[in-house]
């Protein structure tokens, strides 16, 4: 498969790791991975103008960091998101970008989604898998795993390996 990976983290650290031994198993499983550190990158929020519905077939009249992703939106077999929770969702700009592939609407490919999330406490991640079933049921997209971490446990073996056999079983 080809699998997309959205890195919504500002940083390079947990949520890094995660993706990381992600890409590791999918690799290992002979999966194509390609990762978009969109945290770092620079895309608005969407501005509700319609223009993509409307005269610009699909295209977004914003002209910014979006277009290094797209493509891969929309030619991947399988999206990961991946994000650290900040106050209780994805960070700003993952949101940004998810709101965002509104122009296109759905993945043009994509069979299978999963989730990747890292935080400091436990019982913060409600609102995040509420967003990504109620997006997997949107786009009629298996769900194909969640996998959580939060304090000791981001970076620590047990759990690096838990997203490394989940990615060689895809
Ligand atoms: C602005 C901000 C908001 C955060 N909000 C939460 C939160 O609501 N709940 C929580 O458990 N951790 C919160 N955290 C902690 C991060 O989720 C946590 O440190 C995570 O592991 C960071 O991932 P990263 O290393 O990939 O950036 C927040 C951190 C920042 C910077």
């Amino acid at each position: 498969m080809k699998i997309a990976v959205f890195n919504g983290s500002p940083r390079k650290a947990n949520t890094a790791a995660m993706v990381q031994a992600f890409c590791e198993g999918a690799q290992a499983a002979g999966h194509e991975v390609e990762t978009y550190h969109v945290g770092k990158m620079k895309i608005e929020g969407c501005h509700g103008c319609e223009y993509c519905h409307t005269k610009g077939e699909g295209k977004c009249v914003l002209k910014d960091d979006l277009e290094k992703i797209l493509p891969a939106y929309k030619e991947a077999d399988m999206i990961v998101f991946a994000s650290p929770i900040y106050y209780f969702t994805m960070t700003a700009q993952i949101e940004a970008a998810i709101q965002r592939v509104y122009c296109i609407g759905k993945p043009l490919k994509a069979q299978k989604a999963a989730l990747l999330l890292s935080s400091a406490s436990p019982g913060v991640f409600d609102a995040s898998v509420a967003q990504f079933k109620a997006y997997c049921g949107f786009t009629k997209i298996e769900e194909a795993g969640i996998i959580t971490a939060y304090g000791d446990e981001n970076q620590s073996d047990e759990k690096l390996n838990e997203i490394r056999e989940f990615a060689k079983a895809l």
